[in-house]
């Protein structure tokens, strides 16, 4: 491998001013191939691209960097070898926090991937298979993730909230063969078994060769010969063989890198696609110009990897900068309301990312979880996931920050790849509740339901993006036209994200919500015909109609209105029934947290639900349902409001 250009790499696409935004920004728009081609020229290329931009938003066709050849893993652990060897790469903070905590440098993370790259080639993975991986956050996680990408596998990681049902159905739809996994995982108080809901949903996987399990929770867990092997075993065997050096899997820029499923307005979960190159340079380049890291800081980000934050900005964007990322096996509750600040001050954390409902839970508790902590390190305040209300917005400004931090309140997608529009930290003036500005590259644009461009400021509208970026999803897994369908054809020649906007008078941007069937619970995005799917799945249900409403806490709850074919006779059971139906179908985070029993529901003369008067309902706004003439049956109206819970 040629080492001397793996390390002599520039690194300088640090944007240091308001000045350097401005004229990033109009270079990006003035020219997009030159100004992505300067950016990736940071990175390690076996072998540089022929063209930098191909496009086409009607099929849609996007490629970036044709004709390159790279690993994204030579890009995030073995160029820094040479310089950061010593340094950490990944911090680990277990759930409990008397547990010892692990610190793998990049010399020690990069052992590891490769001897976990050889134990997958043992078992017969493959440049292009795909992997379904269901851990805990534990170090192993990302391990798995990084070397997956090493060998060329594509990783597909399912969050470890989900269900048996939700993981088959995952496994099936990108038909993977071998699935990462572990005995059980600790999350606060609870221990998840993990492998026994695996293996649930291995029954209904015909496509699965081999099942991977590492040892967490040591709880006894089924072993099965010839499919089931130990995470451990693997490694000795590895070991023994003299496997600690692997050579990274030679990928082309537009190879899948991984699927990773997301809630859409339809029943199923769609496999967004990202591939090698663009991800890679967009995750690295939002990293570094949105939370301005420095050299020698300790980077926290809190979300889990089974969601997109954590692939982008816990494993890939930090390790391609060479940052150290701490990773956090718990919850912020546990063993109490100070875990995270416990954190910060134990390790010094210079940049902390996190979600408004974790925010919201936090201010709840009081400040005397926070009053005696050092919170004198952090530099840097992130927020993603949701829109973060004003109120919370200023209790970490004040509380968290102590009035010295800029918070970036950053907006993105799954399918983005990487952040879109945020301030850049200490450079980007902030405003609560704003996204504020579009990182170059990104173009933005308003339009109305009809597709027309809403131009000026203080203005409202759907939120589109009419150019290109390298981060952004390719095509949804086993199905090119859905992901047409679902982003490129509601406007023509824009990526349509579902998301409502307003442009103040500075045009600093403002996310309202999605304008779509999604609801945002605690920052996770479910689609209210996947519960109303699983709601019905209930013996007793006959039809239900599931809509958001605001929840203090988790930002939007579920409220689910349900129709049985006879009345319960004990109402609170069947709740608590169709509760654990849901569970069991998709998982607990889709739970729903109100349902009220109804006898009809407000359809129109076509028989289409009026989901808006359900969620003003919903709401408790029982006054102003607005139009109301398209009912077929208004009465049902009227009983709904009167038995709302
Ligand atoms: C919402 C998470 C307001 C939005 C990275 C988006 C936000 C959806 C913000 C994507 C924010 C995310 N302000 N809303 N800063 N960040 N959202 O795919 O509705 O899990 O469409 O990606 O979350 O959720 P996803």
């Amino acid at each position: 491998m040629p080492t001397k250009t793996i390390q002599n790499l520039k690194m300088n696409f640090q944007i240091k001013t308001i000045a350097d935004y401005n004229q990033a920004y109009k270079q990006s728009v003035d020219q997009p191939e030159a100004f992505w081609a300067d950016i990736a020229d940071n990175f390690y290329w076996r072998k540089k691209w022929d063209k930098v931009l191909n496009w086409d938003f009607s099929s849609p066709n996007i490629k970036w960097y044709e004709g390159a050849k790279l690993n994204i893993t030579e890009n995030c652990l073995d160029r820094h070898l040479q310089d950061k060897g010593n340094q950490p790469a990944i911090i680990w903070e277990p759930n409990d926090p008397e547990e010892h905590h692990r610190v793998l440098t990049y010399t020690q993370l990069h052992q590891q991937v490769c001897l976990f790259a050889n134990a997958l080639k043992n078992n017969g993975a493959k440049k292009g298979d795909r992997i379904c991986i269901y851990m805990p956050m534990v170090p192993e996680l990302a391990i798995a993730v990084l070397a997956c990408a090493r060998i060329g596998a594509i990783h597909s990681v399912v969050f470890g909230g989900f269900s048996a049902q939700s993981i088959a159905d995952r496994i099936n739809d990108a038909t993977c063969n071998l699935v990462i996994t572990a005995d059980g995982g600790f999350r606060g108080a609870k221990d998840i078994p993990l492998k026994n809901v695996m293996d649930d949903a291995l029954v209904q996987c015909p496509s699965v060769k081999k099942v991977i399990v590492l040892t967490r929770t040591r709880s006894p867990i089924s072993m099965i010969k010839g499919r089931d092997v130990w995470w451990e075993d693997e490694i000795k065997k590895a070991e023994t063989l003299g496997m600690h050096s692997h050579q990274a899997e030679e990928m082309d820029a537009e190879d899948e890198l991984f699927i990773l499923y997301t809630s859409g307005s339809t029943g199923k979960p769609k496999g967004v696609v990202h591939t090698c190159a663009g991800y890679m340079v967009y995750a690295a380049y939002s990293f570094q110009n949105v939370f301005q890291y420095q050299a020698g800081d300790t980077y926290f980000c809190t979300a889990d990897i089974g969601w997109i934050t954590g692939h982008s900005y816990i494993v890939y964007g930090p390790l391609a900068m060479g940052a150290t990322t701490l990773m956090f096996e718990g919850v912020p509750t546990y063993p109490d309301a100070g875990r995270f600040w416990d954190i910060v001050d134990k390790y010094k954390v210079n940049v902390l990312y996190t979600a408004p409902t974790a925010i919201r839970s936090l201010m709840q508790s009081g400040l005397d979880f926070v009053k005696d902590k050092d919170l004198s390190s952090l530099k840097t305040l992130g927020s993603v996931g949701e829109p973060i209300n004003e109120e919370a917005w200023n209790w970490y400004n004040e509380n968290i920050g102590k009035r010295n931090c800029p918070i970036v309140d950053t907006w993105w997608q799954t399918e983005t790849g990487g952040i879109l529009i945020s301030p850049l930290a200490g450079i980007t003036p902030t405003k609560p509740c704003f996204a504020t500005l579009p990182l170059p590259g990104i173009q933005p644009i308003l339009v109305d339901e009809k597709g027309e461009e809403i131009l000026g400021n203080g203005v409202s509208g759907n939120l589109c993006i009419k150019f290109p970026w390298p981060g952004m999803l390719r095509t949804t897994y086993g199905d090119h036209e859905r992901c047409r369908i679902n982003y490129f054809a509601t406007y023509p020649n824009m990526y349509f994200t579902g998301d409502g906007c307003m442009r103040d008078e500075d045009g600093n941007y403002r996310i309202t919500g999605r304008v779509d069937d999604v609801i945002n619970v605690s920052g996770h995005r479910i689609g209210t015909a996947e519960v109303e799917n699983a709601i019905n799945m209930f013996t007793d249900v006959v039809e239900s109609a599931v809509v958001g409403y605001p929840h203090a806490i988790k930002g939007q709850g579920i409220y689910a209105y349900v129709i049985l074919n006879k009345q319960a006779i004990d109402a609170n059971l069947t709740r608590q029934d169709i509760t654990m139906t849901v569970s069991r179908i998709i998982g607990a985070i889709a739970k729903p947290d109100k349902i009220q029993f109804v006898t009809g529901l407000p359809k129109t003369r076509s028989g289409k639900i009026m989901r808006r008067i359900l969620r003003k309902i919903a709401e408790g706004e029982t006054e102003n349902l607005g139009d109301t003439s398209t009912l077929l049956d208004p009465s049902v109206v009227e009983a709904i409001k009167n038995e709302r819970v």
